[in-house]
């Protein structure tokens, strides 16, 4: 989709398919809407005259006009009292349900009209413009019959100024949708298509299309080399060969140290001997989903061009049982030289993660980034409206919390205190693999928290936003607009 911003003031002059209109809880008109109004013979009083037009939040109403030369539709929404984000969130996607069930080739909408309390207009076409992008996406690889694309082609956002800050807002969250949208589609397809070969020859298709990026896959073999002995003991039991892949952005300086981004791979996890039960085992499929948004942040980043330096790695592997998978009490030796028991074959993403954060340690990063669908304990803790947030420096955290919030793509911070780690002590190995029953996620990061020393670091466990189950079961591509607003801001 094509998004341009356009002075209020211009309106007069548009000629639209479908024209969009927030509207408030008051009884009186806004003098912007006053005036189109008049231009149109006081069609929209008429309208809430005869209760065709529902005002609550987040209501539409669609009138298919005939009597105007330059606009077919109106397209009606109730903004209530204009004052949550969430609320407004919630308009902003029910304007683009209705408006891509018309066949509506452009569109315009009197963004000036909402208004957030605390939140300015650049943050508000930012959001508007990724949610009306994502609204796009729609899952059809592998039905028989292709799904029916919006015919929506270019949206105009009339909006007071016309500055360089909204120009840019409107671009970055178009970016981030598209990001989003690929990480959506990379979680979405099934384990038989979506292996860890599949997300190699991915990596190696976006590194063709920008001269920046390069791509680079570690096989078996050369992880054996390097003694990534903790990653290879989870690909033990499977058919599917395991890829360590390296994709590398260099928009900065070439001194300037790169920020790194690593994503848990493991793109089916039946849970390996630690067999896990049936139901809803399908969903282990989205185990990816934390490499799918190292993959849509290196997307929204080319998009960008950023002026950063920024490497992407993913640890693809696939956790099945087998007479040679690794069984409950085994004891490894990660890259880092550290050994552990393997009490848990179903706590796999650790162990696939900590050498890769050992292996990243030769970029000298700025800092270190891991996503990782990690523990079902994240998901009990904070439910799918947060990302659970661990890191070694508060200024990260920070930062990545605020990146979060600006789009709604939220993480919230959890503790890494050494009373959690001492729950990971074994008596056969430096460190086991599980901590116990309680605290789940942050015993895990604790896990991860042992191979990061050498530089900054966070950890997102995104078991809970990164898709949703039931009738609307899907990815959901998060947490591509927090990262890709945390490179903006450190870009
Ligand atoms: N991929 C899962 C975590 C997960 C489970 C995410 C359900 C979302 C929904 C991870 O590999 C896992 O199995 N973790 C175990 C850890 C446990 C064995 C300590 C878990 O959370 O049960
Ligand atoms: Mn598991
Ligand atoms: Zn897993």
């Amino acid at each position: 989709m094509e998004f341009t911003i356009k002075q209020s003031a211009q309106w007069p002059k548009m000629k639209t398919d479908c024209l969009i209109i927030p509207l408030g809880d008051s009884k009186t008109l806004s003098p912007l809407l006053k005036t189109l109004d008049k231009s149109c013979n006081g069609l929209i009083t008429t309208l809430i005259k005869q209760g065709d037009i529902k005002k609550s939040t987040a209501s539409t109403s669609l009138v298919t006009v005939t009597g105007l030369a330059n606009i077919s539709r109106l397209l009606f929404v109730g903004t209530g009292k204009n004052t949550a984000v969430m609320d407004f969130r919630k308009c902003i996607n029910a304007v683009a349900a209705s408006l891509n069930k018309t066949p509506s080739k452009n569109a315009a909408i009197i963004f000036s009209e909402f208004n957030v309390d605390g939140v300015d207009t650049s943050q508000l076409l930012q959001q508007a413009s990724n949610l009306f992008e994502v609204s796009h996406y729609s899952y059809d690889k592998t039905l028989s019959k292709k799904t029916n694309k919006p015919s929506l082609k270019k949206l105009s956002f009339f909006c007071e100024h016309v500055n360089s800050a909204n120009k840019q807002a409107l671009a970055n969250g178009h970016a981030m949708a598209i990001g989003t949208n690929v990480a959506r589609e990379l979680g979405n397809l099934p384990a038989n298509f979506c292996t860890p070969s599949y997300l190699a020859t991915q990596a190696q298709a976006l590194a063709k299309t920008h001269s920046k990026l390069s791509t680079k896959i570690l096989s078996e073999t050369q992880m054996h080399k390097l003694k990534m002995h903790s990653l290879l003991s989870v690909t033990e039991g499977t058919l599917e060969p395991a890829k360590f892949i390296i994709m590398e952005y260099k928009g900065g300086k070439a001194a300037d140290k790169p920020t790194v981004l690593v994503g848990k791979g493991v793109t089916f996890d039946s849970g390996g001997i630690s067999l896990k039960p049936g139901a809803r085992m399908d969903e282990m499929k989205y185990d990816m989903c934390g490499a799918a948004s190292v993959f849509g942040t290196m997307n929204a980043v080319v998009k960008l061009n950023l002026k950063a330096n920024i490497i992407g790695v993913v640890a693809a592997v696939e956790n099945m049982p087998a007479g040679n998978a690794t069984k409950p009490g085994d004891v490894i030796t990660s890259m880092s030289g550290q050994t552990i028991e393997v009490l848990n074959t179903d706590a796999e993403g650790r162990l696939v993660l900590c050498d890769a954060l050992t292996y990243v340690e030769r970029f000298s990063p700025k800092a270190v980034i891991d996503i990782a669908t990690l523990t079902g304990a994240c998901v009990v803790a904070l439910g799918k409206h947060a990302s659970g947030l661990y890191s070694n420096d508060d200024a990260l955290s920070q930062k990545l919390a605020a990146a979060g919030s600006y789009n709604y793509d939220r993480a919230w911070p959890m503790p890494l205190w050494d009373e959690y780690n001492q729950q990971l002590k074994s008596n056969f190995a430096d460190i086991g693999n599980i901590g116990g029953p309680e605290a789940g996620s942050v015993t895990a990061a604790c896990f991860l928290s042992r191979f990061t020393g050498k530089y900054k670091w966070a950890h997102l466990d995104i078991a809970g936003a990164a898709w949703v189950g039931g009738g609307a079961k899907g990815a959901t591509g998060r947490p591509v607009s927090l990262l890709t607003q945390y490179l903006i801001d450190n870009a």
